[in-house]
């Protein structure tokens, strides 16, 4: 099909909410990439693409993260919001409309779906016994109880789904729970909650899963807990949780997952009124977009069934297609802080380029649900073989020849080489709409070999320019095919090619066009990769990592004034520190930073001292405590309290 016969298809798009608690690591970038590669490829074919997302916002976690920065959760979600708008950025993820589910729109969407699920007969309710924390005094949202797998005894399993299984319960049902908040047990009370009749939709679920286009082993998974026991959906939280109230309730809130998928409609709305259109038009029971949504395997419940039967209870079009891929693992390791494999990226793009990594990604992912590893070397090999040996290559090869005439290709084109990547295209499409991209790399990479191998075969550099300009110019033009080709995973790359080459063919359509313009000055569009190491900074956080604030109040931090420092005999590190510390009376502290400070200039400094630690029995006497300092290879900091501080004062 041409530009001039082909019917363009009307598409929505959208990938995972990311929680706005946290910065984004180098898992949701390939979510990112994978779905925004999809979405310039349709666009690039000429159908109309719309890509949305939102920050997810609502439920225990943010509420919590901002307690413990100590800030409102709407500072929270704002600053989370700007640093995920940026980190999208960074890898050029292309978004119609980025939103919130802390918006009016969501708001607005989540009551009327609410209020059209109750009024069409989907919602009871029903006193339920929830597990209370006693020392926080709240009930425990699902991730923050943890306990045994009811379906598989795994250990260890937050919430109401297990990581290992995949199965999704009732959090009621985990076994031995306890509260990962305050690690001690909780009690179970009583509480009225609201649920979604889900088994009142399980023939529009039936259908659901047999019409929309899904992967085989996500449908089988589906299907399984389909047809194995489906349970109301408990929808409702009781204070405090940061959401939305339940109209008509009190004190009752949705629960995250109700409003989370809702966002998606929030941030099409929002984009809507801001470009006053219709939001009927785009996402409704009679709108003509076809909606896919791209996800993380994790979450393939909530959106092969909750989502859909919510939908259609709201009497809302369903998704055509929900796509799933597996996990990121870095070097063969899940990622974890631990293991030193969880990477933040917006550092990551500090210290590799990050279009080369939406290349490697798009040379990894294909349309099944298995993960995807990152493993360093092979990436860089990659990067440095494919984008610059091969791909860059060829402009970099060609253009000196076409300096000698002035800048001008010739007209004169060699069309068999060209016909050869042309007669292509189809194969590639195919790969891109079926989300095949490795095979789409191979392809292309395979195409660029044989562009370089007509090159070597022709010897431009031994023949008189008239000829080596005809070969280079030839070349160019192929260079132009293949970044047509490659313009949905390199983006950037691919948008200074053609600026390069004075090109305005980036369409698919366009792939036949010869070019005519002068050329521009070929500058190096990508250098060699150097082997990666990632400072240990760059490594996210484990949320498991997490203390209680419980846990810090229990530390005893307290101002104290060394009023004797001197040598220890024997000890090649340590120096014998006595300390007054106000109300608690002076202590004796062993402290290793002999090396870093001289006993007499410590002489009336004030430093921080751990003051309830466990006193430790030494071989040159009793350490009452611990004076707390940082290091580098460069040396040892004490850490000191501002000028004013008095000995004895706690530190909180
Ligand atoms: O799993 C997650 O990261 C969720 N924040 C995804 C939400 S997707 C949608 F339903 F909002
Ligand atoms: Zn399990």
């Amino acid at each position: 099909m041409d530009s001039t016969t082909k019917k363009t298809r009307k598409i929505i798009v959208t990938q995972a909410l990311p929680y706005a608690n946290a910065s984004l690591h180098l898992g949701h970038i390939l979510e990112a990439v994978q779905t925004d590669i999809w979405v310039r490829f349709q666009n690039i074919n000429q159908n109309e693409c719309l890509f949305f997302c939102a920050d997810d916002t609502h439920g225990t976690p943010v509420m919590l993260k901002a307690k413990e920065l100590g800030i409102q959760p709407e500072e929270l979600i704002k600053n989370v919001q700007l640093d995920h708008i940026d980190t999208y950025d960074l890898y050029d993820i292309k978004f119609t409309n980025f939103h919130s589910t802390h918006s009016d729109e969501n708001k607005k969407y989540s009551e009327q779906i609410y209020l059209k699920a109750k009024d069409n007969g989907y919602i009871s309710r029903k006193t339920i016994n929830q597990l209370f924390d006693e020392s926080e005094s709240m009930f425990l949202s699902d991730r923050f109880i943890k306990g045994t797998c009811p379906k598989c005894g795994a250990e260890d399993q937050y919430g109401d789904n297990c990581s290992v299984c995949g199965a999704t319960y009732d959090v009621s049902d985990i076994k031995n729970p306890m509260s990962a908040i305050s690690n001690t047990k909780p009690i179970k009370k009583e509480s009225e909650h609201l649920f979604f009749d889900l088994p009142k939709q399980i023939d529009i679920l039936k259908d659901f899963l047999k019409n929309s286009d899904l992967q085989k082993p996500i449908t089988n998974k589906l299907n399984e807990w389909l047809n194995d026991d489906l349970q109301q959906w408990d929808i409702s939280r009781d204070a405090p949780y940061f959401g939305f109230e339940i109209p008509g309730e009190n004190q009752k809130y949705f629960y995250v997952w109700l409003d989370a998928p809702i966002g998606y409609l929030a941030s099409i709305d929002n984009w809507a009124s801001k470009n006053n259109l219709d939001m009927n038009n785009l996402w409704s029971e009679k709108s003509e977009y076809e909606i896919y949504h791209f996800i993380g395997k994790d979450i393939a419940y909530f959106h092969g069934l909750f989502w859909p039967a919510l939908l259609s209870a709201a009497n809302f079009k369903l998704p055509k297609g929900v796509y799933v891929h597996g996990f990121l693992t870095v070097n063969g390791e899940k990622m974890s802080k631990s293991k030193g494999t969880g990477i933040m990226a917006k550092e990551f793009a500090d210290i590799c380029d990050p279009e080369t990594l939406r290349y490697y990604f798009a040379a990894k992912l294909n349309d099944k649900v298995e993960d995807i590893d990152l493993n360093f070397e092979d990436y860089v090999q990659r990067v440095n073989s494919d984008l610059v040996g091969k791909y860059l290559n060829i402009a970099s090869r060609c253009s000196s020849f076409i300096k000698k005439n002035d800048n001008n290709l010739s007209t004169d084109i060699d069309q068999t080489i060209l016909n050869t990547l042309t007669s292509r295209k189809g194969e590639i499409l195919g790969f891109y709409e079926s989300r095949n991209y490795s095979k789409v790399v191979r392809l292309i990479m395979e195409l660029a070999d044989q562009v370089n191998k007509y090159i070597n075969d022709k010897t431009p550099w031994k023949k008189d320019i008239d000829e080596a300009v005809i070969i280079s110019s030839t070349a160019l033009n192929a260079f132009n095919i293949l970044s047509i080709y490659l313009s949905p995973i390199i983006p950037n790359i691919t948008k200074n090619a053609f600026n390069f080459l004075n090109s305005d063919n980036f369409l698919f359509s366009d792939i036949d066009k010869i070019l005519l313009n002068k050329i521009n000055k070929y500058d190096p569009l990508l250098n060699r990769m150097e082997p990666i190491k990632i400072p240990k900074e760059n490594i996210m956080n484990d949320e498991n990592n997490y203390i209680n604030i419980n846990q810090f109040t229990d530390i005893d931090l307290r101002v104290a004034k060394i009023i004797e420092a001197s040598h220890v005999e024997g000890a090649d590190k340590l120096l014998q520190l006595k300390l007054d510390v106000g109300d608690l009376g002076e202590r004796q502290v062993f402290a290793g930073i002999k090396s870093a400070y001289n006993p007499d200039e410590l002489n009336n400094k004030l430093v921080i001292l751990v003051s309830n630690l466990e006193p430790r029995k030494m071989k040159f006497g009793v350490s009452e405590g611990m004076v707390l300092a940082s290091s580098d290879d460069k040396g040892i900091y004490l850490i000191s309290p501002d000028t004013g501080a008095t000995p004895g004062l706690r530190v909180k």
